[in-house]
């Protein structure tokens, strides 16, 4: 446990890194900036830490950097179609940040705010953020919570909590890219996954606005309900596949609404490490890094297309604007709170 002085943002205020370990050998390392992860050591096969989430050395890598790299992303994670949804009567107009769409709340999304500690422990730190209304373009006054904890049972467990003072949408995520051989490891195409799901959201086109149907994996190469190598399909003639460069989609988890059950299951033959996430969320996005293209990333590492996968628990994309989707609104003076938990295991 332990805090130093990780840098300071364009606008010269100090960003603090934060620290927690668990007796397993995990180790969590998170800044204030974008509430973001910056490394995660797990101890693979032979006891030997890697570092398995891709990240940049300073902050002001954070703030140029456009993947998102190990970012909480609020209020609304993933995108909403024209940049614009309706809440209550009101019409709200957002950032379009990506093909006349929103991605990821904008350029003032929780990615880039900077928050402030609430609490901390050995194994667990609270960090906070005072969302103003309008911020984004949502209504309500948010306070947003975010916990990462190492359990004695080796996860890493986040929370996700936030109140409004009026209707507003909450949609959290992390935004992590793993590499369980290594942030620096290079391509990920030969990591074995499994996402327990029936059901993904298609999209429209390039854009990735989903049509609002739910559509069968099977006979698919969408289809990780029995475990498959991420290269292995991810160059078929399908026309999903095609649109995102590989996989980039929102998968309709097979669980009950709310409940915390497992989702997916990623694993490295070559260090051994296994990782199975678990969440309360009813979506996850399957990103195989397709847009990665040479960011220059921790310990001089030039980071390139598909060296990172992201497994990023949400409700569905579009999900303000689908009535056919779960909704993501969060009612004023009501809580929101969702958790995802990463477990980290041997083979
Ligand atoms: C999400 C999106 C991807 C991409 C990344 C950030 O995962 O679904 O299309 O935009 O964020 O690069």
């Amino acid at each position: 446990m332990g805090s130093q002085v990780f840098g300071k943002t364009q606008s010269g205020k100090d960003v603090t890194l934060y620290t927690i370990k668990n007796e397993h050998g995990l180790s969590l390392s998170v800044i204030e900036y974008g509430a973001t992860i910056v490394s995660l050591t797990v101890p693979d096969r032979d006891g030997t830490v890697r570092d398995v989430v891709l990240g940049y050395d300073t902050v002001a890598g954070y703030e140029k950097g456009g993947c998102y790299f190990g970012a909480v992303i609020g209020r609304n994670a993933n995108r909403i179609a024209n940049a614009s949804c309706v809440i209550g009567e009101q019409l709200y107009e957002l950032e379009k940040n990506e093909c006349g769409n929103n991605l990821h709340s904008g350029s003032h999304g929780f990615h880039s705010a900077l928050w402030k500690l609430d609490s901390m422990d050995e194994d667990k730190v609270t960090l906070c953020y005072e969302s103003p209304s309008m911020e984004q373009g949502f209504p309500g006054n948010m306070t947003a919570k975010v916990t990462y904890e190492l359990t004695k049972e080796n996860q890493l467990l986040i929370t996700y909590e936030a109140v409004s003072d009026e209707d507003t949408v909450a949609n959290f995520t992390n935004h992590a890219y793993f590499n369980l051989e290594g942030h620096k490891a290079g391509s990920i195409e030969n990591h074995m996954l499994s996402i327990y799901a029936s059901y993904f959201t298609p999209v429209v086109d390039k854009e990735s606005i989903p049509t609002g149907d739910i559509t069968s994996v099977l006979h698919t190469p969408m289809d990780f309900r029995r475990e498959h190598r991420i290269g292995e399909r991810i160059e078929d003639a399908f026309e999903q596949l095609a649109y995102a460069g590989g996989y980039d989609h929102n998968y309709v988890l097979d669980k009950a609404e709310d409940a915390m059950q497992l989702a997916a299951v990623a694993r490295s033959e070559e260090s051994g490490i296994v990782m199975e996430v678990y969440t309360t969320c009813p979506g996850m996005q399957f990103y195989s890094g397709n847009f990665i293209d040479h960011e220059n990333g921790k310990e001089g590492t030039d980071y390139q297309k598909r060296q990172g996968f992201c497994l990023e628990t949400q409700y569905f994309p579009n999900a303000i604007n689908e009535v056919r989707f779960p909704s993501p609104i969060l009612k004023a003076g009501e809580s929101y709170r969702s958790q995802t938990a990463y477990h980290f295991l041997i083979k």
